[in-house]
This record gives structure tokens, C-alpha cells and sequence, in this order.
């Protein structure tokens, strides 16, 4: 068996061929559909051969029953072309010519879900990356763009609704109960921006005018049952059109925008031309079954899905290293847009806490990767934290070092230029170049450079000579293939805090700067001097405020300090990160503590009285204070550890809570009493900070099993109000140690909601992240539950992703019991699904981070997984996970 080979960044050429035009029909049956494509060709003369025949015409093409092929409307016999398993060859075509291919798939079988397969009985598509080519031979790469024409023939009763991208032109009547329905798509685009949809589905209506003018037909299609579910999504897709006009100048290019909610989906969601895709669970929102939590998420992904016609769609990658062109960007543009719809500080909290655990884990892994890679095997392994949420703070960087108005001025330079084509991030860079006039060529390493730089910062006070003296030294450690990393442009924004906790005026050679600066760290090590600081106190540096860059930055605070950053600090951000150094060092006592054996430490004062003054100041901002009251997460203090040791993490965090409620119970309930009054739900910003204030304190109550937290929680639980807060209620109950009220309650939970998939993703996700020793049992229990599918992502997401992800204790048991399930499930998902197997693994690649034992334990389900015949998505992550 061959291995699968990578593919380089450095080998690209542009395409031999061009698609001047692409009609497509679809006779669709469920395992017998029958694609027929004519293809308009011109050989590309930008990539001449030098000779005077023309190239071959290499397609694309899997799993594809070939029927027939034929050139110029002459029928070739099968040895006029090469066929393969993946690639159809013609060699010797006129430069101009006309390709119609026909090919029979079967779309019920396709349990990949990439190209066009069936979900709760209706067909629909998913062709990015590299999905195009399980429909027809194509070209399937992002520089080849062409115009589409798509007819739909299915039967009416079963289908009455057929969608494609652009706009309908022609529908009609065919024998034998079957209808059809063509659909023109003027915008030129690469393949992996086409779908098609067809199913027994209702439509929620909207329209939206456009600055200038237009009217836009707006519609969101669901399965009947889940029309009650869609008007956050579209109150989320009118403000998200409204703010990329008031924000880019960007208006939407077509007559109609269409939404589509699909089951069994492997991502959040897809940006096709006209035609977005959505997995349900990111577009479906009602106050009875979604969590604030998930209705946010809603808002994102339809504003990041919507922003890509213009980062993704009118300007596209040239190729697949450059994706982070699009998703960066895009992330970017969706996280200043939910910034602006609700608290801006707590969305730059959550983003942070994602990236700073999840894709700085990814970056110190064996799949590290820069933001451009410069080589892959697959690339849905590409799809990553690094890509997207590091892509996204390279860009807040670029915009931050530009400032408003010269980005902005970058971002139409961008468009302008590049609308139409099929772009790399040099000509993002370069537009931002020009605009501005600032030279990027050493910014340009944070693309190419893999693994989170740490910066060391040290601070020496002179009273006598009023002055602070700063030195940064930045450092990248090694990663997979890049053993010597380079000195980036790292922006550092920050300010000096009095004694009287108000910031300082800041003066750099010889020039006072204001109170809040970026210091620019270009050198392995910088010093800067700020003179003229009157008085005798020494001030305190706040550092990297609004998270500044994606770096590690280590300071040596003293806890007091800490604190009083905690108090006083000006920047909303630093003021949430100084609590939590602060929590890092009082966990850090208790789990030093619990390597010695000793059980009955005792949490630091100073966390205790930082906790006890969040909670009698004033509530300015709550939704920031519900952040504040938060204790890092298990994932996060693992981060932090040379060798991750679970259960002194878990122990530690449970530990600190627990004491915390004790010491602070009266404030917990006055606190939960404060935010607990209840009027008609609303997603906004205000409500869900105080939902998120209350569930914060009950869970301070329930830590302690206390009396009246769970009075409450039950209450909570019974009036049902939202699932923000009957989830947050459930799942306090069931993690707690009073299985008799908890089982009650999963019970009727579960009749009450099992015809709702979205409720019993969240069903299974509570039970399986419950502490106790016995979950393994409940998860195998579970996996045989009727509601649960191996075929269906969300389910194996919420199930055996938050088994693995969120219950660490349980995951790393010494047995091996977990590892060996997370093994036996990705070795039958390699089968049905290899995207969705090579993402779950994750955890079991991540061994190097534990204890020798486990590692062993660990490596040695790798070993079993890579014994069998894997797909290249789990080739490509198991081999480096070895390496
Ligand atoms: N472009 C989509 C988004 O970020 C994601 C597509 C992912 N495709 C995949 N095969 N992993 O909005
Ligand atoms: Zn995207």
C-alpha cells in the first residue's frame, strides 16, 4: 500500500485549464443520482506548455460511477481517456472545447458527508475543501473559477423544494411525478462554493435593503418542525448585512440569500455563493431548547458565514495554504462584529480563553502548523484553531498596528484589487502595505512561523532617577519541522499603573506618549526606559492589555500586585487577566499540596479577599464580573503544567471552588437573589449576563452540596423558564453527588425532549462530563442509547468529544478504559466519517503533555488505531502524533 504524499506550498503552478462555463443537471435518487456536466474549457495561456499542443486536462474525481464522456458532442471510446480512482486524463483536446461527462454517485452511502449526500432524508452538499470532486470530474481547486448553471430534477412529493446558488430562472414539470428547477449563478467561483439542496422544507421570509437600494429576498429553510427556530438567525443575518456596509462598505451582490439547516453536518457551517449551509445546531435557536451560550453562537456563525461573500466568496484563496486568508480575516470581522452587538470585553475574554487553552495547545502538539502551512497531507486536517482564531489575531494585529482608518482604507484596497480572483495573503499584506506605508516584511513570519512566542518581561524601578525600566525577550520554541524560529513584530500594548491605581503618564525618549502605548517588539530583546515618574512607589507594568498579540507573557508579579491590577487596572481585559494569574497562583499552592500528600491546605487570603471585594463592589459590568467569578479551567491549568497532572488539577479546582462557597456563601446567594428576577426571555447581552451572574453563584452553592443551592437549583430546574438555566440547573444536579435527585431529573429531561436532537446533544454532553468515577459505564451505556448516531457529528461531538474534552479525570483514568474507547470509536469512524475521526482523536494526540504511564498507555491505543487501513485524514494525524 502507497502512502499518501504531501503536497507543498512552493510546487504550486496555475491551472493548465480554465472553465469558462459549468451546466450541471441532477437527476437525484438517493443511491443512484446522475450528474451530467458540460464544461466550457480554454486552455490556459498564462500557463503555457511551450509547445503548440495543448496540456493534458487533468480532473478530479472520486468515487464516481463514469457513464459516459464526450468532447465536442463526440462520444470517446475508454481508451481515448485514463481513469483512475481519483483522477479522469485527456490528453491532445483542441485549446477550446466543450467536455460533458456523465457519472452515476450514490449519495445515501456517503456517510463522509463531504459532496453530496442525504441527511434526515434530504439531499444536500458540503464541497469545501476538496467535496467537488465526489459530485463530477472537475478541476477541484480554488483558482479555477467559473460561472454555474444548475438543474435539479428530483420527484416533487418527497422534494418539493430544489435550491441551488444564484438565482432560479426556469422550473417545470417532468414524467412520472418528478419537477425540476435551474438556478444561474452569475458570479464566477471556484467549485467548492457550490450546493445544492433539495427536501420536503418551509422557508422562514425576510428581506433586507441594501445601502444602495436594492431589495435582497431573505430565507431561512428548516425542517417544519423547526420554524419556531429561526428568527435569531435572521434578526443575526440583518444586522450582520448592515454592519458590513456601515463597517467594510460591503453590500450583498444578489437577489436572494438563502440559509439551509442540515442534521448531520461535520462543521459549524458553509458560506456557498447564495446558498449557506448550516449545521442545525448553528442557525436554529428558541429560548425553550438553546442555551445563551448557543444563541451567541448562532449570531457568530451566521455573521461569519455571511461576511465570507466578500472575504472568501468575491475574493477567494488561490490555493489551499492561503485558507487562513479567508478564515482569518473572517474570524476577525465576526468577533468585532459580536463585540459590537454585546459586551466587548467579555467577547475578547471568551476569545482569548479559547485560543490561550485550546490553540496554544495546538501549537506546542505534534500537529503544530503555521498560519500558512507550507505542506499537507489532507487538507481537512487544516481546518484548525491555528488557521482560524490564530489567523483572526494576526489580522486584529495588522489592524491594531494600522488603526482604523488606514485598515479600512487597506481592506477596500483589497476588495478593489482583488474582487473577482482567486488571492494569497501577500496581496492581503501587500494592500495593507500600501495603505498605510508601513513595511511588513518581518510581520510576515508570524504566517510562517509555528508554535505561541513567549515573551519574558522584567521591570527595574529607579525612585531617585523617576524612572522604569521595561526589557522584553521574546522567544519561539521549537515546533515539527521549524527547529530555529526568528524575532517577530510583536505589538505590546500597555501602560504603567500609580500607586493610587490611575495610569501613568508615559514618557520614551524624551517624548510624553499618553497613558496607553504599543510598545513594539521587533528584537530577540528590547529595553525601553519611561522617565520622568515623580514619587516613590514603584508603579505597575499592565501588560499585553486587550490581549495584544497571541504570546505567553510572563512577569513576575507578586500576588499583591496582582490583586491590585485585579482592582484597578484601566483596561477591562488585564483587569479579568490579573485574577486570573492571581487564581493560577493559588491553585498552583493547592496542587503543590496535593503532590505532598497534604489534603487539608488551605486556599490563599488573598484570593478569598479578592473574591470577597468582585463581590460586594458594585456590579458596573456583570457580565465581565460572571467572567471575573470564574476560576480557570481545568484545560487551562493543564496549559500551564510542564507534566499535566489531571487529578491534582481537578482536585485543586474543585478544592478552591468549594472554599470559596464556604467563605463567601451569604454574598453567593445575595448574589443569585439579585439577578435572579425573570421577565420574557431575550438573547441580549444584559440578560444573559445576569443568567450567567445567578448560574455562576449556584454553582459556587452546589459545590458545596449547600441546602439552599440546591432548593434553588430544583426550583430553577422546575420553573423552566429557558434552557440557560434548566440546563445549568441539570447539570449541577446530575455532577453532584445526589444521584437520587439527578437521575429523576435526566429521566423526564429526556422524555420531555427526545424528539429534539439539538436537546439531546446537550442531553448526553451533561451526563458525560459528571465527575464520578462511574461515567465510563454511563458513556458505553449511552453510545447503544436510541438518540445516539456514529453517523451523525453533533451526536459524537457532544457524547465522545465532551467525554474526551471536558471530563480530564475520567479521560486519563489509569486503567487506559478511556483512551482505549476514544481508540475503538475513531476506528469505526475512520470508517464511516475520516474528518470527524482525525478531529476527535485530538486528546490521544496529546500524550508527550502527561506522565510516563500514560504516555504509554496513550501511545499504545495510537498504535493500535494505526493498525489498521486508515484513511489519509487519520494517516496524516496519527503519523505525526508518532513521529
Ligand atoms: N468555510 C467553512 C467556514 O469556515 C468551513 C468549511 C470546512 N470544511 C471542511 N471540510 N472542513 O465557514
Ligand atoms: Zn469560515
Amino acid at each position: 500500500m502507497s502512502q499518501p504524499a504531501a503536497i507543498h506550498l512552493a510546487d504550486y503552478q496555475a491551472p493548465a485549464w480554465r472553465v469558462l462555463d459549468t451546466r450541471l443537471t441532477f437527476d437525484l435518487a438517493p443511491s443512484a443520482t446522475r450528474v451530467t456536466t458540460v464544461l466550457t474549457l480554454e486552455a490556459n495561456p498564462d500557463a503555457a506548455v511551450g509547445s503548440d499542443a495543448t496540456p493534458p486536462l487533468v480532473l478530479n474525481g472520486e468515487h464516481l460511477t463514469l457513464e459516459s464522456v464526450r468532447v465536442d458532442g463526440r462520444a470517446l471510446a475508454s481508451d481515448e481517456y485514463k481513469l483512475d480512482e481519483t483522477h479522469l486524463t485527456l490528453a491532445g483536446l483542441p485549446a477550446n472545447c466543450e467536455l460533458e461527462t456523465v457519472v452515476v454517485i450514490d449519495p445515501a452511502a456517503n456517510t463522509a458527508l463531504e459532496g453530496l449526500y442525504v441527511s434526515s432524508g434530504m439531499f444536500c452538499t458540503q464541497c469545501e475543501a476538496e467535496g467537488f470532486r465526489r459530485i463530477t470530474y472537475y478541476p477541484d481547486r480554488p483558482d479555477v473559477m467559473s460561472v454555474f448553471t444548475t438543474t435539479i430534477i428530483a420527484d416533487k412529493d418527497s422534494y418539493p423544494i430544489l435550491l441551488s446558488n444564484g438565482n432560479p430562472i426556469e422550473r417545470g414539470e417532468r414524467e412520472g411525478g418528478r419537477h425540476f428547477v435551474t438556478w444561474q449563478d452569475p458570479h464566477p467561483k471556484p467549485c467548492y462554493l457550490f450546493a445544492l439542496v433539495a427536501g420536503d422544507l418551509v422557508k422562514h421570509d425576510d428581506s433586507f435593503t441594501t445601502m444602495s437600494g436594492r431589495d435582497v429576498a431573505l430565507e431561512i429553510w428548516v425542517e417544519p418542525e423547526n420554524l419556531d427556530k429561526t428568527q435569531h438567525a435572521m434578526n443575526s443575518l440583518k444586522a450582520s448585512m448592515k454592519w458590513d456596509e456601515e463597517v467594510y462598505g460591503r453590500e450583498y451582490d444578489l437577489d436572494i440569500f438563502m440559509i439551509v439547516a442540515v442534521n448531520d453536518f461535520n462543521m459549524g457551517a458553509m458560506e456557498n455563493k447564495g446558498l449557506n449551509i448550516f449545521n442545525s445546531a448553528c442557525v436554529l435557536a428558541n429560548p425553550d431548547t438553546t442555551t445563551d451560550a448557543a444563541f451567541q453562537r448562532v449570531e457568530g456563525v451566521v455573521a461569519h458565514e455571511y461576511f465570507h461573500n466578500w472575504s472568501g466568496n468575491r475574493v477567494t484563496c488561490r490555493d489551499w495554504f492561503q485558507l487562513s486568508l479567508k478564515e482569518g480575516f473572517t474570524v476577525y470581522r465576526d468577533q468585532t462584529f459580536s463585540a459590537d452587538m454585546n459586551s466587548a470585553p467579555v467577547k475578547r475574554i471568551e476569545d482569548v480563553a479559547m485560543l490561550r487553552t485550546a490553540q496554544f495547545a495546538e501549537d506546542a502538539g505534534p500537529t503544530a502548523h503555521p498560519v500558512r502551512p507550507a505542506s499537507y497531507i489532507e487538507i481537512s486536517n487544516f481546518y484548525t484553531l491555528t488557521i482560524y482564531e490564530k489567523g483572526s489575531e494576526v489580522v486584529r494585529m495588522v489592524a491594531n498596528l494600522l488603526g482604523e482608518e488606514a485598515f479600512r482604507r487597506g481592506s477596500d484596497l483589497y476588495f478593489a484589487r482583488n474582487d473577482g480572483s482567486a488571492a494569497t495573503i501577500e496581496d492581503f499584506i501587500s494592500a495593507m502595505s500600501e495603505a498605510s506605508g508601513r513595511d511588513f516584511s518581518q510581520f510576515m513570519r508570524w504566517y510562517s512561523q509555528a508554535g505561541t512566542p513567549n515573551i519574558a518581561a522584567s521591570g527595574t524601578f529607579d525612585a531617585q532617577a523617576g524612572t522604569y525600566s521595561l526589557t522584553l525577550r521574546q522567544s519561539t520554541p521549537p515546533s515539527p519541522g521549524q527547529a530555529e524560529k526568528l524575532p517577530l513584530v510583536i505589538p505590546v500594548r500597555m501602560g504603567l499603573v500609580g500607586a493610587d491605581g490611575s495610569d501613568l503618564t508615559l514618557t520614551l525618549d524624551g517624548e510624553a506618549l499618553g497613558t496607553e502605548i504599543v510598545l513594539e517588539l521587533t528584537e530577540a530583546e528590547q529595553t525601553f526606559v519611561f522617565t520622568g515618574l515623580a514619587g516613590d512607589a514603584e508603579p505597575v507594568p499592565s501588560l499585553l492589555r486587550g490581549f495584544s498579540a497571541p504570546v505567553k507573557l510572563a512577569f513576575d508579579y507578586s500576588r499583591e500586585q496582582l490583586a491590585f491590577l485585579m482592582q484597578h487596572d484601566s483596561d477591562g481585559f488585564n483587569r479579568w487577566d490579573a485574577g486570573q494569574r492571581l487564581a493560577m497562583a493559588a491553585l498552583e499552592d493547592l496542587m503543590a499540596a496535593w503532590q505532598r500528600g497534604e489534603q487539608e491546605a488551605q486556599l490563599d487570603e488573598r484570593l478569598l479577599a479578592a473574591y470577597r471585594f468582585l463581590l460586594q463592589s458594585e456590579a458596573s459590568d456583570r457580565a465581565v464580573l460572571a467572567e471575573m467569578l470564574t476560576l480557570p479551567s481545568e484545560a487551562y491549568i493543564a496549559e500551564q503544567q510542564s507534566v499535566v497532572d489531571v487529578d491534582a488539577i481537578h482536585w485543586a479546582r474543585k478544592t478552591a471552588k468549594a472554599q470559596l462557597a464556604s467563605a463567601l456563601r451569604d454574598d453567593f446567594v445575595a448574589l443569585y437573589h439579585a439577578n435572579a428576577q425573570q421577565g420574557d426571555y431575550a438573547p441580549t447581552f444584559e440578560q444573559m449576563a445576569r443568567r450567567s451572574l445567578k448560574n455562576a453563584a449556584l454553582s459556587y452553592l452546589m459545590s458545596i452540596e449547600d441546602e439552599e443551592g440546591m432548593r434553588l437549583s430544583q426550583a430553577q430546574l422546575a420553573a423552566a423558564h429557558n434552557m440557560t438555566d434548566v440546563r445549568a440547573a441539570l447539570t449541577m444536579l446530575v455532577h453532584s453527588s445526589r444521584t437520587d435527585l439527578g437521575d429523576p431529573a435526566l429521566k423526564s429531561f429526556a422524555e420531555r425532549w427526545s424528539h429534539d436532537p439539538l436537546v439531546m446533544d446537550q442531553w448526553f454532553s451533561i451526563q458525560v462530563t459528571r465527575p464520578q468515577a462511574d461515567v465510563l459505564d454511563r458513556v458505553r451505556f449511552l453510545m447503544e442509547h436510541p438518540a445516539f448516531s456514529l453517523t451523525n457529528p453533533n451526536k459524537v461531538r457532544a457524547l465522545i468529544g465532551a467525554f474526551a474534552g471536558q471530563n480530564r479525570v475520567n479521560f486519563h483514568r489509569l486503567d487506559g478504559e478511556g483512551y482505549r474507547l476514544l481508540a475503538d470509536v475513531v476506528i469505526e469512524l475512520n470508517r464511516l466519517n475520516p474528518e470527524i475521526a482525525a478531529r476527535i482523536i485530538t486528546p490521544l494526540t496529546r500524550y508527550k503533555r502527561f506522565d510516563a504511564k500514560r504516555q504509554d498507555l496513550m501511545k499504545a491505543e495510537l498504535e493500535r488505531i494505526r493498525g489498521e487501513k486508515l484513511s489519509n485524514n487519520l494517516y496524516e494525524v496519527v503519523e505525526k502524533a508518532l513521529a
